[in-house]
């Protein structure tokens, strides 16, 4: 860590709870740390704690309040805006222990014990950026904005489960352990984009998290793309167990629900005037989008060398020009390669939310034919998932017109707390929201 980097811990009924919350959901942490200096000789010890970098630029970069301190506490902020941060901080914070509820499922499928290892250290971090969020949340009051106090939004959301978090692409099982290795190439891409955002933020916590968390992201994109480029590399020669054609279905799955992390590309506005991020949603999008395609285009390269390893790096380049537009190549085609699905595929949030589009980008008018046309693009262990059923019926209703469009969106389900404040409660369910803003968070 950077000297200019300050360590703390939360209070310690809280950092309890959180620990307790990892003993559940990481039960392999021990095993983590025991294998630590055999997978990360180089790498200090993993540490459970919130760091903030003192360094960050102390005035407001962008927005209305550009130039002015940024602000230190809620109280200082305006309703509106403290508002619409506290519900950043914590969406950001649920979608951090969204993922390890997630990568749980099928770690223990992986191929190898370094695979394991390196999924087990990005879900220790996930879970220090949860923490970082909780130390955020309980540092200030936010009693200007929020009913609940510090302590209920904590265990807000260390009680959730997979289901009930903020974002979609939390919500969904993983089935195999190319879920793991593709949401962490697909989705933790999406949290780079939030989380470069966001040391911006005009929120002076929240800019100072930044920095440590994204040096732990670079790793957990690392952590996806190495065994995505592992098995192209082996079943380009006929080996190994993933083919082409699980990766590109994987892409299919997952690369719609980064797109919907942005939030709705029309949207995002508030964020740049309040100072809590440099972009609207629909700009960070296309940027995500061209960085995607150059992961896929590194996929495919790594492919055709493992396929025709006589070629020089500079002829594998212009045989994956001539298969992307569209020719084939010493009996190599075209759609052996992957690609990504348009971004209209797909789509929840955003104007292209719930319309029948398929993966080219193209309207559909029948729904059973769109119906056939999901089914033959995703992978056959998630069409039978409440996430993807969901998803058909929505666009089924909306396509009769029986649901409108901005309804269908409103409609997906969203965290909320029901039943009442119990401490021991898990009263935090699926419901329809009241409003379902334009929040973009990643992990
Ligand atoms: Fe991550
Ligand atoms: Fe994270």
């Amino acid at each position: 860590m950077a000297d200019t980097t300050r360590k703390t811990l939360l209070p310690a009924k809280y950092h309890d709870a959180v620990v307790r919350w990892r003993d559940t959901f990481i039960p392999d942490y021990g095993f983590l740390l025991d294998q630590w200096d055999n997978y990360f000789p180089n790498k200090p010890h993993f540490e459970l704690c919130a760091y903030y970098d003192c360094s960050v630029c102390p005035n407001i970069e962008v927005g209305q309040d550009q130039g002015k301190p940024k602000f230190t506490s809620a109280g200082q902020m305006n309703q509106e805006q403290a508002d619409h941060l506290l519900k950043a901080v914590k969406a950001q914070a649920s979608t951090e222990l969204g993922s390890i509820q997630q990568h749980r499922l099928t770690l223990a499928r992986a191929e190898h014990e370094q695979d394991q290892v390196w999924i087990l250290r990005m879900m220790a971090e996930e879970l220090r950026h949860g923490y970082q969020m909780f130390s955020v949340l309980l540092d200030d009051d936010w009693k200007s904005v929020a009913t609940t106090s510090g302590e209920d939004m904590v265990e807000e959301v260390l009680n959730m489960r997979t289901g009930s978090h903020v974002l979609g692409a939390f919500n969904i099982d993983f089935d195999s352990f190319l879920d793991n290795s593709m949401f962490c190439a697909v989705i933790d891409r999406v949290g780079k984009y939030q989380l470069e955002m966001q040391k911006v933020s005009a929120y002076r916590p929240m800019s100072e998290s930044m920095p440590p968390m994204l040096r732990e992201e670079a790793f957990h994109m690392a952590t996806g793309v190495a065994p995505l480029r592992r098995w192209a590399e082996q079943t380009a020669r006929g080996a190994g167990t993933v083919s082409m054609g699980m990766m590109q279905e994987a892409v299919d799955k997952w690369f719609p629900r980064g797109l919907d992390m942005f939030g709705d590309e029309r949207g995002g506005g508030r964020n740049v005037k309040f100072g809590f991020k440099p972009m609207k949603n629909g700009e960070a999008m296309e940027a995500y989008i061209q960085e995607m395609q150059g992961v896929v285009d590194d996929i495919n390269e790594r492919y055709v060398r493992a396929r025709f390893p006589k070629l020089a790096r500079a002829e594998a380049r212009n045989a994956l020009k001539k298969l992307t537009d569209g020719d084939a190549f010493e009996g190599l085609q075209p759609d052996e390669l992957i690609t990504l699905p348009h971004k209209r595929y797909f789509r929840r949030r955003g104007p292209h939310a719930f319309l029948l589009v398929d993966r080219a980008g193209n309207d559909m008018t029948d729904f059973d034919a769109f119906r056939k046309e999901m089914g033959r693009v995703q992978p056959d262990a998630y069409v039978v998932n409440r996430d993807y059923i969901d998803y058909l019926e929505k666009a089924r209703q909306v396509a009769t017109g029986e649901l409108d469009q901005v309804d269908a969106v409103r409609t997906m389900p969203q965290l909320s707390r029901v039943g009442g404040a119990c401490p021991c409660s898990n009263a935090v369910r699926w419901v329809v929201p009241e409003s379902n803003g334009n929040g973009a968070v990643a992990n």
